[in-house]
């Protein structure tokens, strides 16, 4: 195996409960060199309590951590921190203020000096700060202290990069800049990375692989793509945007809907109630022709005549709510930012089959 796709980090079968309450149920995981894994999900879903646990500041009830093969949590070992070849980076980073820029990138620097002064040279180019190099954290803005902070914490070349929502303190203009260049240095030096975060926005932007995670537990991991367009249930679909939920109850492998006939998958018996998801952007929108629509395709189905409620603009788009003709039900649509119908505008609303995702009702 190359050493780009070897298992750098690997948790297997975390739990960890506090005063009772399980709060990390059974997390799995494995990050490879050179890889971003980002363990994303709600507030309280136990994202940071993992983190610290590999990070060794945490014990686990249960579970083993393994950093390049080597037991570093479990089996009863408990290898401290400052041991585990593990870098930190958490949203209150804090440099150290008495030191300099130069100082603070290479405060975890063992070896000559020559080469501890060449290395946070070289770290410091990277993030274009080596005119800063004697200035103090203060006279820095968040931006720079950020890359500061990225380049101290992968300076000594740690095995993996722990980073734990790193770029919530930032203003969202700066954030996609940083964002990006942390990814690049990342890349660049191979290291592999685990970064929680609570905004699929920045997973999407950031990872090679999701975990995404709900109470406690991973209940889906993929490319980012596949996350997205293949979500797991009704939640995983939420996480990501609005969704339209349309509810139907199975009848000969066929679910009626304002849309016409849905199949449902294999095996899902009649009478079961069945929730059709379809994001706010795949649904099409067609102008209504004295009371007619366009007609039913097999892509888009069965057209459905609907009411603009409301539309808002927000920038590239325009998001609309609708209430169908048919049952009263409400949708909303995203369409191009020049389109702002009026409420009370009869329009016609298509869902593209491909792009609906259905799940029977627990
Ligand atoms: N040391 C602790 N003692 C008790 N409860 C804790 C402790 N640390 C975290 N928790 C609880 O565990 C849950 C998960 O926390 P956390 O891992 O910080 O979530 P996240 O990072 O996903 O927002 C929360 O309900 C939190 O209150
Ligand atoms: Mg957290």
């Amino acid at each position: 195996m190359s050493s780009q796709s070897a298992v750098r980090l690997q948790i297997d079968g975390l739990g960890r409960a506090f005063q009772g309450r399980p709060v990390v149920r059974d997390v799995t995981l494995s990050v490879a060199a050179g890889q971003v894994l980002c363990l994303l999900g709600p507030s309280g879903c136990g994202k940071s309590t993992t983190l610290r646990i590999v990070a060794g500041v945490d014990w686990p009830d249960t579970g083993t951590v393994r950093v390049d093969g080597r037991v570093v949590t479990g089996e009863g070992r408990r290898v401290p921190p400052e041991e585990r070849s593990v870098g930190l980076m958490f949203q209150d980073f804090a440099l150290f203020p008495h030191l300099s820029v130069a100082d603070n990138v290479g405060f975890g620097l063992r070896g000559p000096r020559a080469q501890r002064q060449a290395r946070v040279r070289e770290l410091l180019e990277r993030v274009h700060l080596d005119s800063h190099a004697a200035a103090f954290p203060h006279e820095l803005s968040g931006g720079e202290q950020q890359r500061v902070a990225l380049v101290r914490a992968i300076a000594p070349r740690p095995r993996v990069m722990l980073m734990d929502e790193p770029f919530s303190g930032l203003d969202n203009r700066l954030r996609d800049g940083i964002r990006d260049e942390t990814l690049a240095v990342l890349k660049e030096e191979g290291t592999a990375v685990l970064l929680v975060t609570h905004e699929p926005e920045e997973a999407l932007r950031m990872a090679d692989e999701i975990a995404l995670m709900r109470g406690g537990r991973i209940v889906q991991r993929g490319a980012p793509y596949n996350v997205y367009n293949n979500p797991a249930d009704r939640e995983a679909a939420a996480f990501f945007s609005d969704i339209n939920v349309i509810t139907g109850e199975v009848n000969g492998a066929l679910t009626e809907t304002p849309f016409g006939r849905f199949l449902v998958p294999g095996g899902v018996q009649d009478g079961t109630v069945v929730d059709i998801v379809i994001r706010p952007q795949h649904v099409r929108i067609d102008f209504d022709r004295e009371g007619r629509g366009p007609l039913p395709t097999p892509q888009d189905g069965t057209p459905a005549r609907a009411i603009v409620v409301r539309s808002r603009f927000i920038g590239k788009e325009s998001l609309v709510e609708f209430r169908l003709d048919q049952d009263g039900s409400r949708m909303s649509a995203t369409v191009p930012s020049v389109f702002l119908p009026k409420p009370g505008t009869p329009l016609w609303l298509m869902i593209r089959r491909d792009r609906c995702f259905v799940f029977p009702r627990k």
